[in-house]
């Protein structure tokens, strides 16, 4: 399609409109290095990771990442001089030594240095192919001898769709260079497909359901990602040929899916072939892979002890078991896993009365249970998203203490005007409830029920009500990992 990029200023896209970045809890070190240690690969020190982000935007995923090891350096870089900004303010709010965040364009910056983790989340398919080049080039030279890159980037086959409905919007709106315009006559020619071809049972179907898509998304992803001149999607093949070039291999994926290819009666010995026969029989849309060096020789078998220094925690909830003997669990965010195994039974039970506190590999029990079943189980419940490893175990209240105290991360976002906050285990959490952000800001640890009662009454609240309010908000914060230790 003859697309005119000239007509706008795409450098400055990120400035106009602010790109809402999040934390991506499967991007943190501690996270990937559980992974990494699955894999069977050495790690580094922990007080000693160097860590980039690469079009880290505002630093949300960043940032907090700093704020939870204050012994290791972070840098961030991103073009777009305002979201760097916002990151600084809240940065300089933390007084995080720690974390330098700059505004630097790829193309000409080079890194100082080594990294133990890299980087680059939602970059890689919205820039030209010599800023691909780069971020690939800098992971292949700059990683350390155990180091991984963190890229995610859109795939082959589920964006032949998405790239159906984005060439359709583009050209709809290609006369129209004001943002605010682009993106509303986008999202109504998106309605009118809904609502013109909804119950249509022929091949535009496909079309329709991508713009239902369209109109569930904020207003800034579909003007960066949708209607971007650059949205590029690879087949996961041809990502790790270019990844190859530069000396990395694949190492998985940093949510690990199940691979389904085994419903189908094909060959496929190979590991890495298996997940692109994957791709095809789910139409998956999007990876964030790891990479790691080439020269790495990785045992891709399962093995119990790797998991031993892993710490595991289980926000799922279980039902009442059946009387069969299968029980079912619901995942935190949605769905569920039914199951009779025994021991994933017994885990789940055990680590859900814990959450949102982890338990060291090594103190759980397997007595009873064959060595060689567990790690194969323990990756199962990880790929439906009912365990989660890590290396170190974030740093969450094991209850609600006498005198609570809410992380100095969210009390800081609140201070900055943030409507989101991150928790303990890197993930945001949306606070528009302007009570619950009042508690929040006086959780400094400092003071006991009572005392927060008073303070949040003269802050306006309803005596009559406030100490189930106080009850009840921190049950909450408890469960939502915002409580510190
Ligand atoms: C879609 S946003 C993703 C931001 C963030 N990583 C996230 O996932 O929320 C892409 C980011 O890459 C930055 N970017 C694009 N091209 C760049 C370049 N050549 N050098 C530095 N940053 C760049 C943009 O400014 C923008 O902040």
């Amino acid at each position: 399609m003859n697309r005119d990029p000239g007509k706008l200023d795409l450098r400055d896209s990120y400035d106009e409109i602010k790109y809402p970045s999040l934390p991506r809890k499967q991007s943190h070190p501690a996270f990937i290095a559980a992974l990494s240690a699955i894999a069977g690969l050495s790690l580094p020190p922990v007080d000693r990771w160097r860590v980039l982000e690469v079009g880290c935007g505002d630093g949300s995923n960043i940032l907090p990442m700093a704020f939870d090891y204050p012994e290791s350096r972070f840098i961030g870089l991103d073009r777009a001089v305002n979201p760097i900004e916002a990151g600084r303010a809240l940065a300089s709010r933390l007084r995080l030594a720690n974390l330098e965040l700059r505004v630097a364009d790829l193309s000409e910056w080079e890194p100082e240095g080594e990294f133990d983790y890299i980087i680059a989340h939602g970059v890689f398919s919205w820039v030209p192919k010599e800023i691909r080049e780069k971020i690939l080039r800098i992971c292949g030279a700059s990683l350390k001898p155990h180091g991984i890159a963190f890229i995610s980037y859109n795939v082959y086959p589920g964006c032949h769709f998405r790239r159906l409905a984005g060439d359709f919007l583009r050209f709809h709106v290609r006369r129209l260079t004001d943002p605010a315009a682009r993106i509303q006559d986008a999202r109504s020619l998106a309605q009118t497909v809904v609502d013109q071809m909804g119950g249509d049972s022929s091949p535009q179907h496909a079309l329709c359901d991508e713009m239902k898509v369209i109109l569930e998304k904020d207003a800034a992803v579909l003007y960066h990602d949708d209607l971007a001149e650059i949205n590029e999607p690879f087949y996961l093949m041809d990502f790790l040929a270019q990844a190859a070039r530069h000396d990395l291999q694949y190492l998985g994926d940093a949510l690990p899916k199940r691979d389904d290819v085994r419903y189908l009666a094909l060959q496929t010995e190979d590991w890495i072939e298996s997940r692109q026969y994957s791709d095809f029989l789910v139409m998956r849309r999007f990876r964030e892979s790891l990479l790691c060096r080439r020269d790495i020789a990785l045992d891709r078998k399962l093995v119990f002890d790797r998991f031993h220094d892993l710490y595991v925690a289980s926000g799922v909830k279980p039902a009442e078991p059946e009387q069969d003997g299968r029980q079912q669990f619901d995942l935190p965010k949605s769905g569920n896993v039914t199951t009779n195994n025994p021991l994933a039974k017994q885990i789940l039970s055990r680590l859900s009365s814990l959450w949102p506190q982890s338990m060291r590999m090594s103190d759980i029990s397997f007595e009873g249970f064959s060595p060689d079943s567990i790690p194969d189980l323990l990756m199962q419940l990880h790929q439906a998203g009912a365990l989660e490893f890590r290396m170190h175990p974030p740093k969450v209240a094991p209850s609600v203490s006498d005198y609570p105290e809410a992380s100095a991360l969210a009390r800081a976002q609140i201070a900055e005007g943030h409507r989101m906050v991150t928790n303990q285990r890197h993930i945001n959490i949306d606070f528009q409830d302007e009570t619950i952000r009042k508690v929040v800001s006086l959780l400094d640890g400092s003071r006991n029920r009572q005392e927060l009662a008073r303070d949040l009454v003269t802050a306006g609240l309803d005596p009559e009500t406030i100490h189930k309010t106080v009850e009840y908000a921190l049950s909450g914060l408890h469960r939502l990992n915002l409580l510190t230790a």
